[in-house]
């Protein structure tokens, strides 16, 4: 059977923002930028999105539209060896982990939308035991497990149905809706009694903890950035993967990075108007993501009309994490799907399977949920994305050029060499150099030494590719 492609350009737009556009931007953005510094915060994590997102988002496009395979298919067919298809394997291990832990609060979530349709949601919140877990924390218990388990198999039911009636359709009415529903509820938070407060408190231009901390400020900055556009673990490659058209792949870049960032934005303008005005002090609840919305569930229940309110964002939140669970499973679909001929239906209950056995355990052990939630999600995050971008500067060299300008106006084609020299030499340096500082941070090593360490990766990483090709 013939590969499935987009039906419509705006089509893979739409599925691309739905991935990015997720439980990051709603639950995360809002509270880490608040808690560093408002509008400084900002500028740093958007100097990062744009840096360093969007030029390895525009790498994975490369890739994916180059092979039209899944991420182990394509590194091999590009390389022509297999042991970068290994390198696409450990992508696809990544995306299961990912999505184990993402179907767990998904289910949370769609729990807190029933509740809230029924008019029940009371703020006593069974879910965060731990609120400093930087999302939220686990719960221990069967009923998260069977809140995960209705999840998943609406994701699976999407993935299933394929890329044009399913992923493509799904995400083409989510989309708007998602964006229909914030605005709205930012206009009415706007009207409460505590927004002006929230809106200095949120937005306050204060550069003092990116001044004392920038160090630390980095690796969470740069976890952030990768995770909410959906960048380490495949799921772009796979889309692009499915592109038959050759248009302009930064025009598609750039937009994904925006209407990503305007989500993460509205979501702060809705969440703490709301909290200031029940005079809920952020942090009040306890520090972190997971407090942000323990607060929220106990505010929904307090405010008349909460329950319409209430109803409308966790409807937001779930359509949100659904469309970005569904682009982290298509990955391993696809992989089975290309790689072992199965059919869309045998590959997503193989997956749906295993998913469910591992979402499971996050959702029954606090300690394994944090740790995979709050720590190897990044981590893994990082070295995927550096090894793609290694693999595309490298191995893939002017092939990736050439792909790279495929469609892409004057612009496109004037910023493509530095774009390849970006991806193949500062961008992994960076990446690594992150990463160091995130083992760093308690042992106060220090910044020069840290990037020492991180060019002596670097360079030790290409010097072992020299054998492959050169870049350029
Ligand atoms: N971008 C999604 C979010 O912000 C998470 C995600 C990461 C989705 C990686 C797919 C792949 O929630
Ligand atoms: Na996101």
């Amino acid at each position: 059977m013939a590969r499935e492609t987009w039906a419509t350009r705006v089509g893979f737009i739409l599925a691309a923002v739905g991935s990015a556009v997720g439980l990051g931007n709603i639950w995360r953005f809002p509270w880490v930028t608040a808690e560093n510094g408002g509008s400084a915060f900002l500028a740093m994590y958007l100097s990062i999105v744009f840096l360093v997102g969007v030029p390895g988002l525009l790498a994975m496009f490369v890739v994916g539209r180059r092979a039209k395979r899944n991420p182990v298919g394509a590194l091999r067919e590009l390389s022509g060896s297999d042991r970068w298809g290994f390198a696409g394997g450990f992508l696809v291990f990544s995306s299961l982990v990912l999505i184990s832990f993402y179907s767990v609060v998904g289910g949370w979530i769609l729990r807190y939308l029933g509740e809230s349709l029924l008019g029940v949601l009371t703020g006593s919140v069974p879910y965060f035991a731990d609120p400093g877990a930087s999302f939220g924390a686990a719960s221990a218990g069967f009923d998260a497990v069977a809140f995960h388990l209705v999840f998943l198999t609406l994701t699976a039911f999407v993935v299933v149905a394929g890329i044009r009636r399913g992923i493509e359709v799904a995400t083409k009415w989510m989309m708007p809706a998602i964006f229909a529903l914030l605005v709205g509820l930012a206009a009415w938070a706007s009207t409460q009694s505590g927004a002006a407060e929230a809106y200095a408190f949120y937005l306050r231009f204060d550069t003092s903890v990116i001044r004392e901390n920038f160090f630390g400020l980095l690796g969470p900055a740069a976890g952030q950035a990768l995770f909410t556009l959906s960048l380490g673990v495949g799921t772009m490659i796979t889309y692009a993967s499915y592109l038959d058209e050759d248009r302009s792949l930064p025009f598609d870049g750039a937009s994904i990075a925006v209407l990503n960032t305007v989500v993460g934005v509205l979501a702060g303008l809705v969440v703490f108007p709301l909290l200031f005005s029940l005079g809920i002090e952020p942090g009040e609840t306890g520090t972190g993501a997971g407090a942000l919305f323990v607060g929220l569930a106990g505010a929904f229940a307090q405010i008349p009309g909460g329950a319409v309110v209430a109803t409308a964002f966790f409807a937001v939140v779930a359509l949100a994490a659904l469309s970005s669970a569904i682009s982290i499973l298509e990955i391993s679909v696809s992989f089975l799907v290309d790689e072992y001929d199965l059919s869309r239906r045998r590959a997503a209950t193989t997956v749906g399977g295993f998913v469910a056995v591992t979402g499971a355990v996050c959702a029954l052990n606090t300690a394994v949920f944090g740790f995979v939630a709050g720590t190897l999600v990044d981590i893994l995050l990082t070295l995927g994305l550096a090894v793609c971008l290694v693999f595309v500067g490298w191995v893939m060299g002017r092939d990736a050029l050439v792909e790279f300008r495929k469609g892409a106006g004057p612009v496109g084609r004037a910023v493509s060499t530095p774009w390849l020299f970006a991806v193949g030499v500062l961008l992994p340096t960076f990446l690594v150099f992150t990463l160091l500082t995130t083992f760093n941070v308690d042992a106060e090593i220090g910044f020069w030494p840290t990037v020492a360490a991180a060019v002596v990766v670097a360079v030790a990483a290409f010097a072992g590719l020299r054998g492959e090709r050169s870049l350029v």
